[in-house]
């Protein structure tokens, strides 16, 4: 099974620069390289923060670019969404209670796309809706393997601007998560990094946004970087969850 994550495109209005950059040109390169290399994957997940502001315009923009996506996708948002502005560019992407959460059955388990916004706030969260949605969809897998995704890692990644700003509400998505004991690996964005390794015994990585980075900074201010963007290759396997960090303007295969 071969998973794609695409994180963080902070889409503004089309042709504007954000932080010296363009994002709308990145996310057009991001889907020509994808459809290039891996029109064969089974699933494209965008793991939130598709836009930068929760304006319309974004939204609309990237529905127009996902037509030319050639493997199928699914989109989470993140803390600088907008749930109700997404939803009416895509109203078929709320689940019962109104939150951007789905889950897809794959060949090698159950994928669970989480919704961890606050409206408001740029911390994550997970009210008991949320977790007793998850709590559910993991009852119905009946032991078979899954693979979750979230906007907010629930961990430190050691870069404290970044680390108060993660799912606060981590100690309940882990009781929930281990009362199944099925987890294989949770997939984060949010913090414009590569980084790989485990929390609390369960496989963890996340992964560059497709526009800027954070700087590799473990004190003082927030800093910017203009380190490449990537996407992630994850190949899942009968014993195996591995994940490719893809520089896809660097990296062109011809
Ligand atoms: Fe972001």
């Amino acid at each position: 099974m071969k998973l794609i994550q695409v994180t963080d495109l902070h889409l503004v209005n089309p042709g504007e620069m954000l932080v010296g950059l363009d994002p709308l040109a990145r996310l057009d390169a991001c889907i020509a390289d994808i459809n290039h290399n891996h029109a064969d994957a089974d699933l494209v997940v965008f793991s939130g923060d598709l836009s930068d502001r929760g304006e319309a315009i974004a939204y609309e923009t990237l529905k127009r670019r996902l037509a030319t996506l050639v493997p199928p996708h699914r989109l989470m948002i993140g803390n600088h969404d907008d749930r109700a502005v997404f939803l009416e560019t895509f109203p078929k992407a709320a689940d019962e209670n109104g939150f951007i959460q789905t889950h897809l059955d794959m060949p090698h388990g159950r994928v669970l796309l989480l919704d961890t916004v606050e409206q408001g706030q740029v911390e994550g969260r997970l009210c008991a809706t949320r977790l007793e949605w998850l709590d559910e969809r993991l009852g119905e897998a009946e032991g078979r393997p899954a693979y979750v995704f979230t906007h907010h890692p629930p961990f430190d990644i050691h870069m404290p601007t970044l680390d108060v700003l993660k799912l606060m509400d981590h100690a309940a998505l882990y009781d929930v998560l281990t009362s199944h004991g099925t987890v294989r690996h949770i997939f984060s964005g949010h913090v414009h990094r590569p980084v790989g390794g485990s929390w609390r015994g369960i496989p963890v990585s996340t992964v560059r946004g497709t526009n800027h980075q954070s700087a590799l900074v473990f004190s003082g201010d927030y800093r910017t970087s203009m380190e490449p963007p990537a996407y992630a290759v994850i190949i899942v396997s009968e014993d195996s969850v591995v994940v490719h960090h893809h520089d896809f303007l660097q990296g062109a295969i011809a």
